[in-house]
């Protein structure tokens, strides 16, 4: 399947080949519905995106037709679930150009992945006056589960501050770190102001000083091309269901030697190799993290979806999704009572936005009478709205399926917002 088309109606062209949105909402059944009696204009991707018919045809077959449990029976349909769930993890590998499938452990989302490695990487290696670095632009999922680790271990939580566009300063990350450093753990890409983090170079930075580097992919792996390996990064997350997947799954990914050294997460079936009352021998990586019958269909859906999201070439709708951002953002800082907030250099998909006195939440209520999907709030990114000195932002997010229409939609939609409080 190669989704490229020569379509002279489309203005992207920025990789040689024409990106055509349209054609992709095609694949996406949602679209041919309305919403409060308008056509549907779904700006709200970084939250969770749409479904592509060829993943959810995916997760129905196998229940209609390959349905078992995975890793347990003898019989044809247990070895055809445990192929589909395995070659899946290979399909991840891929994804992520990981070296060996061993390194992928399906959890049920970043968060759990964080938490995974806060709990078991985190208990292990942290002690009295050790130190965790995060950033100042982290989703509470990477904030929170290193608290409680540091708390429980007596160490500190440190955090690398940004400036006013809401890009880290890394001039004072290099600083921060020490021989207590024992982990840092950043976003790839801000789900609250859209900034692209320089992972490269804080991998590159951590590492001169021996530190390993979790990754928080959960916003960046459907907009920009991930390799694990060029990134050289330790650990990297991302969930299913913000990569045209279903929710409740998602990946963890971890060098070998580094999951090989880590204690389970959970106890359970599928984790063991072997079990008396006195002493329990632990299966390898990666199942000894995968405790319990897994969300097997979450896994074959997820695979379905990568196999469709690779079916196209990613830089093009990463270019596709730059030129809406920057269309967009041109046009909604032309309105005088707007203000964006996050205004890095590297951005990806996300604009946020206050709008005089008005709550986002009334953006977002009157934007809905439009048909128009956005989200307001503190986007699970408190720390943030506070360094900007706000409660909540309205944010609109792209996918791969947006168009230049839902840029002339939003625009719109604010100017309507504009009318009912001016
Ligand atoms: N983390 C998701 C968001 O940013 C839910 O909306």
């Amino acid at each position: 399947m190669n989704h490229m088309w020569n379509d002279s109606s489309t203005p992207d062209t920025t990789v040689g080949t024409v990106y055509d949105a349209q054609r992709v909402r095609a694949d996406f059944p949602i679209f041919s519905r309305t919403v409060r009696g308008k056509p549907l204009v779904y700006l709200d991707s970084a939250a969770s995106t749409q479904k592509p018919q060829a993943m959810i045809d995916a997760t129905s077959r196998f229940y209609a037709e390959d349905y078992s449990n995975v890793h347990r029976g003898v019989h044809f349909l247990s070895q055809r679930a445990t192929d589909l769930y395995e070659d899946a993890r290979s399909e991840v590998r891929r994804f992520l150009n990981a070296e060996r499938d061993e390194e992928i452990v399906f959890v049920r989302g970043a968060t759990e992945a964080i938490n995974l490695v806060a709990q078991t990487y985190g208990r292990s290696q942290l002690g009295a006056g050790d130190e965790v670095i995060i950033s100042a632009i982290e989703h509470h999922a990477n904030i929170v589960p290193w608290q409680m680790i540091c708390q429980e271990m007596g160490a500190t939580l440190r955090v690398i501050p940004i400036n006013d566009h809401g890009e880290l300063q890394l001039d004072a990350f290099e600083d921060m770190l020490n021989e207590r450093t024992k982990i840092v753990a950043v976003v790839h890409v801000s789900n609250a102001l859209g900034t692209v983090n320089p992972v490269r170079e804080i991998i590159a930075t951590a590492h001169r000083h021996g530190v390993p580097v979790l990754v928080d992919g959960a916003q960046s792996v459907q907009h920009l091309p991930v390799d694990v390996r060029d990134l050289d990064c330790d650990f990297f997350t991302f969930s299913g269901h913000k990569i045209y997947g279903p929710t409740g799954i998602g990946v963890l990914y971890g060098k070998k030697a580094l999951l090989d050294a880590m204690p389970p997460y959970q106890g359970g079936g599928d984790m063991i190799l072997s079990v008396s009352f006195e002493r329990t021998v632990y299966n390898e990586t990666p199942f000894k993290f995968e405790a319990g019958t897994p969300d097997i269909a979450g896994v074959i859906g997820l695979a379905a979806a990568l196999r469709y999201f690779r079916s196209f070439d990613i830089a093009a709708i990463a270019a596709h999704e730059q030129l809406l951002l920057s269309s967009a953002t041109a046009r909604l800082q032309e309105i005088d009572a707007l203000r964006v907030i996050g205004t890095a250099k590297e951005k990806a998909s996300v604009i946020s936005f206050t709008l005089c006195a008005v709550h986002p939440h009334d953006i977002g209520t009157i934007l809905d009478q439009h048909g128009i999907a956005v989200r307001a709030g503190h986007h699970c990114a408190q720390p943030v709205m506070r360094h900007f000195g706000i409660p909540a932002t309205a944010r609109a997010s792209f996918g791969m399926y947006n168009t230049m229409e839902d840029v002339d939609a939003l625009v719109h939609g604010i100017h309507s917002v504009l009318e009912v409080f001016t």
